[in-house]
Order: C-alpha cells, then structure tokens, then sequence
C-alpha cells in the first residue's frame, strides 16, 4: 500500500469550497512525489447520509477531473476524498484528508436579499458621504447547525455581525461587468451568532460603482446613483429549516464615521464619531433612519472564481525623517499597494493627513505621477486613549508616506504599511548567483502583486487602475508561472467578452468606462485586442484548463474574424488607430506609439499570431474545421507579411529590434530568411551597446528571438545592461517595481515629465518569462504542465540558478550551477509528468518523476 495520501481535493481554480458557483465543481489533487505515476483513483463524496464512491477509475487523470456524482443544489454541502493507486503498488493510498465542498445560491430565485441603502436625499453630481446600513433579527428559538452570509453591494462593503467583522476581504465584491455579473461571497458566521437579539452591518463605500473613477478627474456613477448592501443571512437549524434574515425595507441606514472615501482619493474619518457597537442588538438608535429598497437582477449575482483581494503582508517603516516643519516622511523601502495602519493617541480632533507617494523628489514626495489621484488620508483622532486605524476602501501604491500632525514622537511600531492584492496561491520562484537580476525578478513579482487586484490593472498608483488588454496580454506568460492566476484572469476574460463589441472589437481595457477621446469610440488595436487568442491560451497551457479555453473561444474568434474582415483580401492590417511599439524609447513623448517599428508591421505580425493560436485552440477543443481555416488563414497572413514587410535578403522594411523580435518570435519568417533576420536582430541590438530599443510589444519578445538564433551571448548582454535604457537600469536607481517607462526615473534623478511615470507597471517585466524558461530552464512543453522541458541555457557569467514551479501535477525544479568540469544539474520531475531535460552539451534525455542528478563530469 501507498503509505502517503494524495493530497486534499481542490475544487475549480478556488482556494477553498465555500461558495463554489457550479454544482458540478471540477476535482484537482496531486500525489505525493515517492508514490510513483497515478494508474487509477476512487472519489468519495459525502453528503447528508449519502456516499457516493466512484469505484476505482482507470486512469491518470487527477487535475480539474469532472464532478463524477449528482451536481450539488443550492446550499448543499458534501465532504470529498480521493485515493489512487500507482505503478508501484497493486493496493490504494490512504484516503486524501476531507475537502469540504459547498454550493452558493445556485438559481436567481434562491434570493430573497434587495439593496439597500440610504433613504436620504443624495446629489448624484457631488461627493457623497458613505452610509451605514445595519438590521437587527432574532435566531429564532431552534438550536443553530450552522449560518451563512451571501454577500454583495452596489459599491464596496465591509459586513459586521454583532460587532465582529465578516471574513477579511479587501474593496469586496471587486470590479466586474457589474450590469452582467456582481460576485457575491459566501461566509461561514455561525460563530458569529448569538442566541436572541443579533445584529448585522455593513460599512459601504461608493467604489468602482458609482465612485469617481478614470483619467482626467474621473466619472462618477459609472454603474449607478446608489450605494447598497445586498445580503442574506442564512441560519440552518438542527432540524433543517433556515431562517432567512435578508436586506429589506426593514434595515436603516446611517452616517458613520467614514466622511469622504474613494479609490483615487484616499479616506477621511473622523473617530470621534466611532462606535464600535453600532452593529450590535444594544447600538443606540439615534440618526438611524429607513432605507431605500432598490432592485438588483438576481441572475447576475455569481460567485468568485478566484481568490479574494486582502492583506497579504505588513511591512515597518525603514527610516522615519522629520522634517523641519514637523511632518514625518515615511520610507518603507518598497513601492508596494496597499494603505498604512497606524496607532496614534492624542487630544480629540487632533487631525492626522496621510500622503503617499512612490518617490521622492528633493527630499519630498513626488505627487506629480499620481495626477488626479489625491491618495490622502485622513484620520481625525477622538481623543479616548491610542487608536489604531486603517482605511477601508481605498488603496495607494507607495513606497513612501508623509503624515502631519502627529501628536508627539512617531515610533517605527505605530505604523505598518499593509500590502493588499488578490491573495493567489504563489507557485513561481527563480534566483540566480546574479543579485541585480534578482532585484529585478523580485521588481517583477511586486509589480504582479501590486496590479493583481482583482482585475489586472496596469498601474495602481494614478487615476487610472484599469484592466488595459496589451499589459496583461504581454505580461500572463510572467504572472502565470508567479501565482495560480486561472480563476481570476478567467473572470476577467469573461468580463472582456462581456465587453467586446458586436463587431468583434475588444476593447482596450475592461471593464471599460468612459475615457478619454482617444480611445472613445474604441476601436480595434493590435497587441491589446489580441489578449483575446493568446491570454486562454497561455492560462490553458499552463494550468491545463481545457473548459476555459472553450469558454473564451468565441470571444478570440469573433476578433480575428474582425480583423480578417479589416485587413481584407491582402490580408495585411494597415489602417486605423494602433499602439504600435508601445513606449518604444525612441518614441517621442507626445506619441509613445510612434516607435521606430511600422505599427502596421506590429497589426499584421499580430494578426498572424492570433490566427494561429486560435487554429491551436480550435485543435484542442475538437473544432476541426475551424483549425484547418485559421492555420490556413495564418500562412495566408504570414505570406503577405513577408512579401509586404521583409525584403529577400532577410532585412525588414522597420528595420527596428521590435520588427525581428515579432518576425522570429512569431515565427513569420521562411528557413531562408530566419538566420539573417536573427543575425540583423544581434547586429541592431549590440549597435548601442545592447541598451534596450523596444516597447510593450518588442520587450517581451527580444530574448526570445535572440536566443532562437544563435544570439544568447546577445540576449545576455542585453538583459545585464545597466546603462539607460534597459532592464537593470531602475535597479540601478533603486526600484523595487518595474516601471512603466525605461526612464520613469532619469539618470540625472529627475521624473521623467511625461504625463504617463509609473513606478508600478508589469508589462516590462515581462522579461521574466524568459528567465524562468531560459536562464532557469523549466519549460512548460504540453497543455497543464504533463510535459516539461529542463534547458537551462547559462550564460552572461551566471553562475548558477535555481528555479521552482508548482505545476497541476506537483513541484518541478531545476538548479544549475557551472564548475570548472562542466555543469552539474538537478531536477524534479512532479509526478505524472513526463520531461526531457536538455543540458548543454549532453544529448536530451527522457526523465519520469522524482529528483535526477547530472553530476558535472557526467559526459563532459
Ligand atoms: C496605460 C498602459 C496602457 C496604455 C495604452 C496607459 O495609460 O498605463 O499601460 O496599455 O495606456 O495606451
């Protein structure tokens, strides 16, 4: 017998069964490295007095493996195992620790909950002050099996039950295509209840729904006027009936503490006016008053298909400065998102006005940047003894703080900067004996965590914070190999088909919200809209979702459909608005998409690419004819490519680094003329002495293509630069993010003035990808990680690294190291995998599960 279990079940891409949206949830376990190759399992799946046992099930599968029993109803909770059997033994493992597995609110009618917010009179065109809302109720005279809360709002909200907080969820229900689908989250509160009198409330905020938000002073109300709680609270009695408390006219609503908040904006509130029983059976009753019911299509209430936004880390102040007029400057030593929490005593309305900032400039912050985004706090102290606060509803993204007005000394304790994203389960790491390229890496994985925020966000500083298409476009093959992103870029990806016009256009960012003439009325551009193919396909590579690229399937087509029909008969797409190179360095800073790469030479390359992978994923999920008309619709493109774009001798008509990157990268280019490209691609790069010269679109890409064509030593030169532009640069100068622009900071100290300088944008980061699979070696070389490929590729005088992914299957890792006989290597293989591991100067050779040693000597 197999002495170790498999591990406990998983359900969907979530990171717990609480809630699941589907009664059909999909089962993912792995088995322990020792226990050899999966040949069968046998699910059990407890509910009520029911078993159900699937019997021993011949096969390997044990990644997103189909609910095998009656779907779940409404509620309905069960308790799910596995156990398997492997090559190694003709007996099962132990049994899988319990899964517990529950169902939300399945059907529209299963809700009874209506909004409810204030009942006063409200100024849609002004600034609002956030409402309370609360409701007292009864248990009922039955002992109680267990309570839950279905919960969501019109803006943000954070519940309380007599008193205690509700779960620990940041800017809840996240931004979604609210008119389509509003997430709401299920609880467990049943400790949270008491026999008798109960109460329950909930703080709100306007958020994306009807908060200002967007560039150039924002729009307010983007999805309506109200602010509401919508909220049910379920009490299932030992004997099986339920109680239902759910919003209604019956609740009141209250000013509380909170007088102004935005995400933009920052928080301001006053403690004097806290009571922290105001959400409890004995919370006085003045200046409550009744609610105003509003309507809600409960068809568009769906639950979370990834993980929630909350407090990942606290990270103390490095050095506290005062400054001559008695502020305190802050400095945390991280660009990080999230808001500070403090502990401050002094005499009431004593008032505390926290700034944030990602640099400085001359000693102070550097507001500049952030252009509308006032990211201000303000704490106004109610004088009772030491009071420790943090802002709700919004987020910053900093790396230093001001705060005026502090009473007193200002201690490192009484300040924590409290970073928040979307808590995904980490599953990439990568070092190397090369500390720059480790800052870097590091840079890369902050800038995911600061733009995972339950929507891929480009940047989380300015008025902006938008879902732009091209960064995540660029940016998944880095974040998926980082973090277990499925479930949250696979309700965002809805979400963009939700978004894409009838005619095919995807639109630029999503949710979309109004903006500025430039991208109203939205049009197609290249490299944004093609987050549409290629975005499913790398998610399904990776975590091997078969369900979520058919999901997203008609949204990819219905683009290249449209792109088929504006590029026309000659296949080449030539008109129209497009990005190009995107922030190419040698763009002028009033067009950052005037690179020096024909930005019709990007659309076409792009268009090319997205035709293939959507011939990819139409193989994949059976659609046969499909696959045959877009492999042959991209030889088409490809072939126009050439005849329009590159001459006979291998040169392109952008004679630019982004031009060949795309060409090889994209693999655009005929036998013939591949080796010459590449080799211009070298002769271009090493011209400035291997500083970068590409944008969004090119970045990602040059390694690649370098390395693809005998040009490593290049890729290397160009990843360890230092000098202005390039990757280590910001390091150089001390960034912990990656930023928007190579230059956001410039040699001589100065911000770089253009009106877009972030210090927290991942598209450039993308580099990444190319370290875990190059530098590091692990290739993901079938759908869902079965086969890996180990090609470490050193070079640049790095001396060894150390990589490590978790995979659907299990963890695989990689360390190399050179020694003066040759290189020596090891590998793990996951179980259920199979790999080639590729050493340089040693033929490939097959690897099953388990730890392999490559001694240096070992035929050297
Ligand atoms: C965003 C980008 C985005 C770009 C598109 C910028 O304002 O920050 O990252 O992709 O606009 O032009």
């Amino acid at each position: 017998m197999q002495s170790l279990p498999p591990s406990p079940v998983r359900f969907e891409h979530l990171p717990d069964g609480l809630g699941v949206g589907t009664g059909t949830p999909r089962l993912s376990w792995t088995t322990p490295p020792e226990a050899g190759d999966q040949q069968a399992y046998e699910i059990e799946i407890r509910r009520g007095d029911r078993t159900h046992r699937t019997g021993r099930v011949a096969t390997a599968d044990h990644h997103l493996v189909p609910w095998p029993a009656e779907p779940l109803v409404s509620r309905e909770r069960a308790a799910v195992r596995v156990r398997t059997w492997s090559a190694t033994g003709t007996e099962a493992s132990p049994w899988s620790a319990p899964s517990p597995v529950e169902a939300g609110l399945l059907t529209p009618d299963d809700w009874t909950a209506v909004p409810v917010g204030a009942g006063w009179a409200e100024d849609p065109t002004a600034e609002r002050r956030p409402a309370r809302v609360r409701g007292h109720f009864r248990t009922g005279d039955k002992p109680i099996a267990h309570a839950r809360l279905y919960i969501t709002a019109h803006g943000l909200y954070e519940a309380e039950i007599n008193g205690t907080r509700v779960g620990d969820e940041t800017l809840a229900p996240g931004w979604t295509v609210y008119p389509h689908r509003l997430r709401y989250r299920t609880h467990d509160v049943t400790p949270l209840l008491d026999p008798g009198a109960n109460t329950i409330g909930a703080w709100l905020a306007d958020g994306w729904y009807r908060g200002k938000y967007g560039f150039d002073g924002g729009t307010r109300n983007i999805y309506g006027t109200d602010q509401s709680l919508i909220a049910q609270l379920e009490i299932t009695h030992t004997d099986g009936t339920i109680t239902v408390v759910a919003t209604d006219h019956t609740w009141q609503a209250a000013f509380g503490p909170i007088l102004t908040s935005g995400l933009y904006e920052g928080e301001t509130f006053d403690a004097r006016l806290d009571d922290p029983h105001w959400a409890t059976p004995s919370a006085p009753q003045d200046g409550w008053t009744p609610v105003r019911t509003g309507k809600r299509d409960t068809r568009t209430l769906v639950a979370p298909e990834g993980p929630p936004v909350r407090c990942t880390q606290d990270i103390p102040p490095v050095t506290i400065t005062r400054t001559a007029d008695g502020r305190h400057l802050l400095d945390f030593g991280q660009n990080l998102v999230g808001r500070l929490r403090l502990t401050a005593d002094g005499p009431a309305g004593t008032t505390l006005t926290l700034r944030h900032a990602e640099v400085l400039q001359d000693g102070e912050l550097a507001t500049r940047p952030l252009r509308e985004a006032h990211s201000t706090d303000t704490l106004v102290l109610p004088g009772t003894g030491p009071y420790t606060w943090e802002p709700r509803f919004t987020l910053h993204g900093f790396r230093y703080a001001e705060i005026s007005g502090w009473p007193g000394e200002l201690t490192p304790e009484a300040v924590t900067a409290r970073v928040h994203h979307t808590d995904m389960r980490r599953t990439g790491w990568f070092e190397c004996s090369d500390p720059m390229v480790n800052r870097l890496h590091e840079n890369v994985l902050w800038s995911m965590r600061g733009n995972f925020v339950d929507i891929p966000t480009d940047c989380p500083q300015r008025d902006e914070r938008l879902g732009w298409t091209g960064d995540i476009q660029v940016f998944a093959p880095t974040a998926s190999f980082l973090y277990d992103c499925a479930g949250m870029l696979d309700s965002w990806l809805t979400d963009v088909g939700l978004e894409q016009l009838p005619d095919g256009t995807v639109p630029w960012y999503v949710p979309v919200i109004p903006g500025e003439p430039m991208w109203t009325p939205i049009q197609p551009g290249a490299a944004w809209g093609d987050v549409a193919t290629l975005t499913p396909w790398v998610l399904y590579r990776r975590f091997g979702d078969l369900e979520l690229l058919r999901r997203h399937y008609r949204t990819g087509r219905a683009w290249v459909d449209l792109v088929e029909r504006l590029a026309g008969p000659d296949r080449l797409w030539d008109t129209g608005f497009q990005l190009g190179d995107w922030l190419d360095p040698a763009a002028p800073p009033e067009d950052p998409a005037a690179g020096r790469t024909d930005r019709y030479l990007v659309a076409t390359a792009y268009f090319a690419h997205s035709a293939r992978h959507l011939a990819h994923a139409a193989r994949a999920l059976g659609h046969t004819a499909d696959a045959v008309r877009y492999d042959t619709l991209a030889d088409e493109i490809t072939a126009a490519f050439q005849s329009r774009y590159v001459h006979a001798d291998g040169r392109m008509s952008s004679d630019s680094p982004t031009a060949y990157a795309l060409a090889l990268a994209f693999d655009l280019l005929d036998a013939s003329r591949r080796q010459a490209a590449g080799d211009r691609l070298a002769e271009l790069v090493l011209l400035d002495d291997a500083r970068v010269a590409t944008g969004f679109v090119g970045t990602p890409l040059v390694c690649d293509a370098l390395t693809d064509t005998g040009h490593l030593d290049t890729a290397y030169r160009l990843l360890l630069q230092t000098d202005c532009p390039s990757w280590l640069y910001p390091v150089t100068m001390g960034a912990t993010t990656v930023w928007e622009r190579w230059d956001s900071l410039r040699p001589d100290g100065t911000l770089n003035p253009g009106g877009m300088t972030s210090f927290n944008h991942y598209a450039l980061g993308a580099v990444a990808d190319w370290l875990h699979r190059v530098v590091g070696g692990i290739e993901v070389t079938a759908p869902g990680a079965a086969v890996l490929t180990f090609r470490p590729r050193p070079g640049g005088g790095i001396t060894w690294a150390r990589t490590r992914h978790e995979t659907p299957h299990g963890t695989a890792s990689l360390f190399w190291e050179t020694t003066p006989s040759g290189l020596k290597a090891r590998i793990t293989v996951p179980p259920n995998c199979t790999a080639v591991a590729e050493l340089p100067g040693r033929a490939p050779v097959g690897l099953g599960p388990g730890t392999h040693a490559f001694p240096a000597t070992e035929g050297d």
